[in-house]
């Protein structure tokens, strides 16, 4: 008898502990690690991210798919060197359900490496580097950006038709300078113009006064250059500083005037650079989210915020389709593949390769704006070679 009651009282226990367990489940947070650039000459960028993607779920009630999110920091550098050391803290340490980053395409090709050995979701809100929806594509691995290949493909075909023939570029020697030069190469030819120069110097130095020299002395149609962040903001001055300005239009993914106007004051008016995003939109989800971004942060958004926001609503998309249940992969994935995205820039879809197919704007810069000009390629997809998916 005695025993039958405990055996009882056993199984009742045991059946509440379950009961709190599956409680516990249902309500526990899903783990969001954000590895990003907090220092360096991307720090600002990684900030705009990680503004634009909480910006999202609070407007959701701080839950995506029913669930609560945690956040789980890492400041990446910008240093592909300790990219897998980074990630494996997100992964292995913290435990995380998703990643999202980075900014820096050297970096992102090593978290493309772990998500893919790990099978860990990973939502990559900026770098552009082609391999991430190219040679390294997985059903795991989405883009919420576009690839270095969309903006310097279309900025090559808008500088050869307004008739520049000898083009000298610009860049840091890494994957994304070396793949925006790929594309705009690819984009002034079939405009009939041809890069002669290639000048490139080591991520993230800014000592560009002997190249400089070297593009006044071959007097080129047009410069094209590809730098952001903080290098952005010094290459532009310098360019100006030198008179080049005045004699040689310099050209740009829009990353070399975005989140940077304020700093390049007179030395940046009048550049015209192609991005899927611009000032003075005529997109009403462009208009709320400008509105919101500036009320919660004090600061106009760029197109870094856009693509953090962008991330968010994606990951949210896939997991309102399976009701918060993160480990139901397959449903979740086949969520955010179909989802179209009611971006600020615009509603876009994504490509097999889950990489943004995006019309892509020319901009002026006009005072602090890189103001809408018109549309320079419309739904432009990335080639996404090499992804067999
Ligand atoms: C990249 O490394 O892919 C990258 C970095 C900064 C940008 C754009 C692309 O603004």
């Amino acid at each position: 008898m005695i025993h039958r009651r405990n055996t009882l009282a056993a199984a009742l226990v045991a059946g509440a502990l379950c009961l709190a367990a599956a409680g516990a489940h249902a309500q526990s947070k899903i783990k969001v690690g954000l590895m990003l650039p907090y220092t360096g000459t991307y720090a600002a960028l990684g900030t705009a991210i990680e503004n634009g993607f909480r910006l999202y779920v609070q407007e959701q009630g701080g839950k995506l798919g029913g669930r609560e999110i945690e956040y789980f920091r890492v400041d990446d550098e910008s240093d592909p060197s300790k990219a897998v050391d980074n990630m494996n803290k997100l992964v292995k340490r913290d435990n995380v359900d998703v990643v999202v980053g980075t900014v820096h395409s050297g970096v992102a090709m090593a978290m493309a490496k772990v998500a893919r050995d790990t099978n860990t979701l990973l939502v990559v809100p900026n770098a552009g580097a082609g391999a991430v929806t190219g040679a390294m594509c997985a059903p795991n691995i989405f883009r919420s950006s576009f690839s270095n290949w969309q903006p310097g493909y279309a900025m090559g075909k808008v500088a050869g038709e307004k008739g520049a023939k000898k083009v000298v570029t610009i860049t840091w020697k890494y994957a994304a300078g070396d793949e925006s030069v790929e594309g705009f190469r690819e984009g002034l030819k079939s405009a009939g113009g041809e890069v002669v120069k290639e000048l490139t110097l080591p991520f993230p130095n800014v000592e560009f006064q002997a190249l400089l020299t070297e593009i006044a002395a071959a007097k080129p149609d047009a410069v094209y250059a590809f730098f952001a962040g903080g290098g952005a903001v010094k290459f532009v001055k310098d360019y100006a500083a030198a008179g080049l300005n005045k004699t040689i239009p310099l050209y740009g993914p829009g990353f070399l005037t975005d989140g940077t106007l304020e700093a390049q004051g007179a030395a940046a008016q009048g550049m015209l650079t192609t991005l899927h995003y611009a000032d003075g939109l005529d997109v009403p989800k462009d208009k709320a989210f400008r509105a919101e971004y500036l009320k919660a942060y004090k600061t106009a958004p760029d197109v870094y915020a856009v693509q953090g926001y962008d991330a968010a609503q994606m990951l949210g998309a896939g997991l309102a389709a399976v009701k918060g249940d993160i480990a139901k992969r397959p449903e979740l994935i086949a969520a955010m593949e179909k989802e179209k995205i009611d971006s600020p820039r615009g509603a876009f879809t994504l490509s097999k390769a889950h990489n943004p197919i995006q019309d892509i704007y020319l901009r002026k810069v006009v005072g602090t704006e890189n103001r809408f000009e018109g549309v320079a390629v419309k739904a432009l997809a990335d080639p996404a070679r090499g992804c067999k998916m």
